[in-house]
């Protein structure tokens, strides 16, 4: 398979994050130049060392995705810099609370809202704007497992998934005859700090307990891995995948089977 992302520019959203480091590191070592996107400059400058990229083919940009003009900011610092978007990993995320929708904290719910579906929604408003005028591009949003079905204690974050997939869908078709795919990925529970705390919301001290019984739940009898998802966001951004627009892929380790 051919993964060559030699100049390529690669916009991050949630760019310090599980997905959002293992993605940077990964399209970084096929050449691509990347933007980095999250709330603290200080977790940026700690993956900055990490990639250690030269200066010119790494921008960081400390911004909230819930404003929209942090989104706007982010979006023309990376065409400042680059000149271009390539491939938008639509990626920022947060999992709210555990609790059940009859009790789910009004703030929390409009604050997954504001992040996971205004965040990732207006993030492609603006790429694409940068995108059409190019007549390429390619965007992976992040949805998930909980994107397809229901999941019981986790209703804000649910919702905001579900919207993923539809916002996914709507500018795929919109897009297409401009040569600018767009997917989704449905990632099942992975080995991050988000997982971390669902488990923690779902079973306190007996987090360990929580992911045992999350992996009863998938079949492959285990969490995924960054790398997976990684390998799968940059065969979708890949030619590999050229005729793969408007999906929503699971990667759930047979979950959703
Ligand atoms: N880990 C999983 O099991 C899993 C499964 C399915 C989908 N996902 C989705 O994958 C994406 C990445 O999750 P992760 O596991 O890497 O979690 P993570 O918590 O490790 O990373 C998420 C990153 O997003 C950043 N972020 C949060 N709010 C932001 C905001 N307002 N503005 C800018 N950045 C913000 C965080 O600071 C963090 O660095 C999320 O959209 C998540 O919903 C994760």
């Amino acid at each position: 398979m051919k993964l060559d992302f030699t100049n390529k520019v690669v916009l991050i959203t949630g760019g310090a994050g599980g997905f959002g480091v293992d993605a940077a590191r990964s399209f970084a070592s096929k050449g691509a130049k990347i933007a980095l996107v999250d709330l603290s400059q200080e977790a940026l400058d700690n993956v900055a060392k990490e990639l250690s990229l030269p200066a010119d083919d790494l921008l960081l940009v400390a911004a909230d995705v819930a404003k929209e003009d942090n989104i706007v900011s982010y979006v023309n610092k990376t065409k400042e810099k680059f000149g271009r978007i390539d491939i938008f990993f639509n990626n920022a995320g947060i999992e709210g609370v555990v609790s059940k929708l009859a009790d789910y904290p009004s703030d929390v719910f409009n604050k997954v809202i504001d992040i996971n579906v205004k965040g990732a929604y207006l993030g492609m408003k603006y790429v694409l704007q940068v995108m059409r005028e190019q007549n390429s591009g390619n965007i992976i949003n992040v949805s998930s497992v909980a994107g397809l079905a229901g999941m019981p204690d986790l209703s804000a974050y649910v919702t905001s998934k579900f919207a993923i997939i539809g916002m996914t869908r709507s500018a795929a078709v919109e897009n297409a005859p401009l040569g600018i795919r767009v997917n989704a990925i449905c990632p099942a529970m992975v080995n991050t700090r988000m997982m971390r705390s669902v488990e923690e919301g779902m079973a306190g001290e007996n987090a360990a307990q929580a992911k045992a019984a999350f992996e009863q739940t998938i079949p492959l009898g285990r969490y995924g891995e960054v790398e997976e998802i990684s390998s799968l966001v940059m065969f979708l951004a890949s030619e590999e995948a050229a005729f793969i627009t408007g999906v929503f892929l699971p990667i759930d380790g047979g979950f959703t089977a």
